[in-house]
């Protein structure tokens, strides 16, 4: 008699993900918590299942993994994976897969939100309106940052940044980007590829889309910050220990920047002390992807990756392929990320 594969998810999650899983035959648990469930929890949750569909608050580290014996796969609801230690993963065998491309032009959506909110100055006008303080328009009151025409800073050269860029393009700005190698997508839209200290100091709005990894985590830190413009923007839609945050909180109290936009913080759902105080900000709570189609894509593509595992097949959206390859599987790796 046929064995039925035991799945996890860590979180309710959009439909369709655990209804393609249902379908397919799998003995799915949902997990009853609207919240990320808590290390102990987790460790507990994981045992016996054969994969585990979890979530970027999930902290999937040597722990969990060793409780999740005789799980193969952690897909992850997410293009970034930096919630789960790849390598430890690698040296069990476990495969991780994520859910790259469907997320990119919800995110640089929003990052434009960002862009185009923090320099107008959209939420505090807003709140001059509902609060009563708006006593007639004046050649002074609330004045912003230009938008169009400006120069676009770009970090990291990613599917996200060159969304970004496109949208940008419309605003006639200047583009410039920084990262390992050019890229042919971005230079095609008539940007130029710079140092890092050139892009933070010639761009009026700098928006960070790398991946989180030693590398990257505090790319931008007090000296970072130094070299901005003291009318330039910071923002961010990657992950939020890209940026030092007190480092931040420090340059916006100065007026050492103009402003930051931010969708991601070091330690979420907390911020670092006096951020939330300061004026010249635009602080969003994780949108990035939040979008109903979005998330429904990534449920399907999460969900996706789960089913092809259990039959045996290669994930698409596998993040560790020489997991896969070294247990004599020979089905190419497309780098679909
Ligand atoms: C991701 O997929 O990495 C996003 O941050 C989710 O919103």
């Amino acid at each position: 008699m046929a064995v039925t594969s035991r799945v996890l998810i860590t979180q309710p999650i959009p439909e369709p993900g655990p209804g393609l899983l249902r379908n397919f035959g799998a003995d799915v648990e949902v997990s009853p918590h609207d919240r990320p469930l808590t290390n102990v929890e987790l460790r507990d949750a994981v045992r016996g299942r054969d994969a585990v569909l979890c979530l970027l608050t999930d902290r999937i580290d040597a722990k969990v993994l060793d409780a999740a014996q005789g799980c193969r796969l952690f897909a992850n609801l997410a293009v970034g994976f930096n919630n789960i230690d790849l390598a430890e993963a690698s040296r069990r065998g476990i495969l991780v897969t994520n859910t790259p491309g469907i997320l990119t032009e919800a995110t640089a959506d929003l990052t434009w939100a960002l862009i185009l909110g923090i320099a107008r100055r959209v939420v505090e006008g807003d709140a001059e309106m509902c609060n009563g303080r708006y006593t007639g328009w004046g050649p002074s009151y609330m004045l912003g940052g230009d938008v169009t025409g400006a120069t676009l800073g770009l970090i990291g050269p990613g599917r996200i940044a060159v969304a970004v860029a496109r949208r940008a393009v419309g605003f006639r700005m200047r583009l410039i980007y920084h990262g390992r190698r050019p890229s042919p997508e971005l230079d095609a839209l008539g940007a130029t590829l710079q140092t890092l200290d050139e892009v933070l100091r010639e761009s009026d709005f700098v928006s960070v889309h790398v991946p989180l990894s030693a590398e990257t985590t505090h790319l931008i830190d007090e000296q970072a910050l130094a070299r901005m413009k003291p009318t330039a923007y910071l923002i961010n839609t990657s992950r939020g220990p890209v940026v030092d945050e007190s480092a931040l909180v420090d340059a916006l109290r100065s007026g050492r920047i103009a402003g930051a936009g931010l969708d991601v913080y070091e330690n979420e759902p907390r911020m670092a002390e006096g951020l939330a105080n300061c004026v010249n900000t635009l602080l969003l709570p994780h949108l990035g992807s939040a979008t109903i189609a979005t998330r429904a894509a990534m449920s399907r593509m999460a969900a996706e990756n789960v089913i092809a595992f259990l039959q045996g097949q290669r994930p698409p959206n596998l993040v560790n392929a020489e997991v896969w390859n070294s247990a004599g599987n020979d089905a190419p790796d497309t780098g679909a990320d």
